[in-house]
């Protein structure tokens, strides 16, 4: 039986640190701060992977890795399957929660809120940019459902790419955007000794409140 001790595997986190003074007043904007030094730092292969967190009806949480596509004051934009897991946890409770780590900057952010669907317009213009392969994939893909096998998978692939060789893949309806409207931030930055900065940000109508959390 694999049995395994990590007790020893730590480290100290000492390269930044987070003051109360320096935050702006929108957590969209430390958003952005935050996301730059991201894009920047070379060794970063995932930036824009963000943890998502999905209730199910049997109030078991559920969580995968999805692309943050865009973000604004309206909220973080992410697409997906509609008929997938996380879509039917989302058409009974739009409430989810994102998470994402950096390990090379000891970074961590977390936002709570609900999520809406966009419009078919915006999910077709995203959907009509990307990669044709992308777009028979997302046609083919029955997301979360049992597949017999890999080459069930992948005849289903070639047979798609014949039937749309010389014309423009249509997006499937079940395939399109979320926009999660947050609510609640949390910024951490590691610190050390373990005496790590968190500042959560909530939202109190429009403006937004700044508290410092114990480690
Ligand atoms: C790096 C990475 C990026 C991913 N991006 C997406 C994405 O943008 N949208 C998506 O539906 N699934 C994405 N996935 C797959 C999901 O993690 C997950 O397997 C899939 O969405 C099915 O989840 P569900 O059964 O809980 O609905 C990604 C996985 C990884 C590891």
């Amino acid at each position: 039986m694999p049995n395994r001790d990590y007790h020893n595997q730590r480290r100290d986190y000492n390269i930044a640190s987070l003051n109360k003074k320096n935050l702006p007043s929108s957590p969209f904007k430390q958003l952005v701060n935050w996301l730059e030094q991201v894009f920047t730092t070379a060794s970063i292969q995932e930036p824009t992977a963000m943890t998502l967190a999905t209730v199910g009806l049997d109030n078991q949480p559920h969580c995968r890795i999805v692309l943050l596509k865009k973000f604004n004051e309206q909220g973080l934009l992410f697409y997906t399957h509609y008929d997938s897991n996380k879509g039917r946890e989302l058409e009974t409770n739009p409430k989810a929660s994102c998470g994402f780590f950096w390990s090379e900057l000891d970074k961590q952010i977390r936002i709570e809120g609900r999520v809406e669907k966009i419009s078919a317009e915006s999910s077709d213009k995203y959907f009509n940019s990307r990669p044709k392969d992308s777009q028979l994939a997302a046609y083919i893909s029955k997301q979360s459902q049992v597949v017999k096998n890999r080459a069930d998978l992948e005849n289903k692939m070639q047979a798609a790419s014949k039937k749309f060789a010389d014309i423009n893949v249509p997006r499937p309806k079940q395939w399109g955007g979320y926009r999660l409207i947050p609510h609640k931030f949390e910024f951490w930055q590691g610190r050390p000794n373990r005496l790590h900065d968190r500042f959560v940000y909530e939202k109190q109508g429009s403006n937004w409140s700044i508290t410092r959390l114990a480690p």
